[in-house]
């Protein structure tokens, strides 16, 4: 049986299964079913709040083709793939260890370029993310 790290174990897979952070999740829901993302989130918070979860969940619901609107479903390929860090339009950085600019433009380079897989582009620090619709707009 293969070993999963407790945080990934336990992530919440769904905005339903997120503990508290009601006023993120209501939010962020509300904005999928209506179709009014903003193109970048920026989520703050001691950390284990959960900004990490968040920000993945978001990636899932905006790609998932299959799940409500506003709720991935987490079985189709883009879930998958972004739950396993293998979709490669979701790009997250560490942004503890990655704190200098280079690294920021890095990030904005990868994010100017059309989705590969998905519908939509998107990339996260741990501190935040942004995602993208329309092809070469920057974030
Ligand atoms: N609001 C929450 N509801 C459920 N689990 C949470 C919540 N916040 C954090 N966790 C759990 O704690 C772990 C770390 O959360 P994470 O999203 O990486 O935090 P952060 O990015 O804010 O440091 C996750 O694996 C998740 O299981
Ligand atoms: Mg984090
Ligand atoms: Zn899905």
């Amino acid at each position: 049986m293969s070993y999963h790290a407790l945080a990934r174990k336990y992530r919440p897979s769904t905005f339903a299964e997120m503990v508290g952070q009601e006023h993120v999740t209501r939010t962020l829901r509300a904005a999928l079913r209506h179709d009014r993302l903003s193109h970048a989130y920026l989520f703050s918070g001691p950390r284990g709040c959960g900004k990490t979860s968040v920000a993945r969940l978001l990636a899932k619901a905006i790609n998932c083709a299959v799940g409500e609107k506003d709720e991935p479903c987490g079985t189709c390929d883009s879930c998958k793939g972004i739950a396993g860090g293998t979709w490669l339009d979701v790009l997250e950085i560490d942004a503890a260890s990655h704190t200098g600019v280079d690294n920021i433009r890095e990030l904005r380079d990868l994010a100017q370029y059309t989705p590969a897989q998905g519908r939509t582009a998107s990339s996260s620090s741990t501190r935040s993310t942004c995602s993208r619709r329309a092809p070469s707009t920057p974030c």
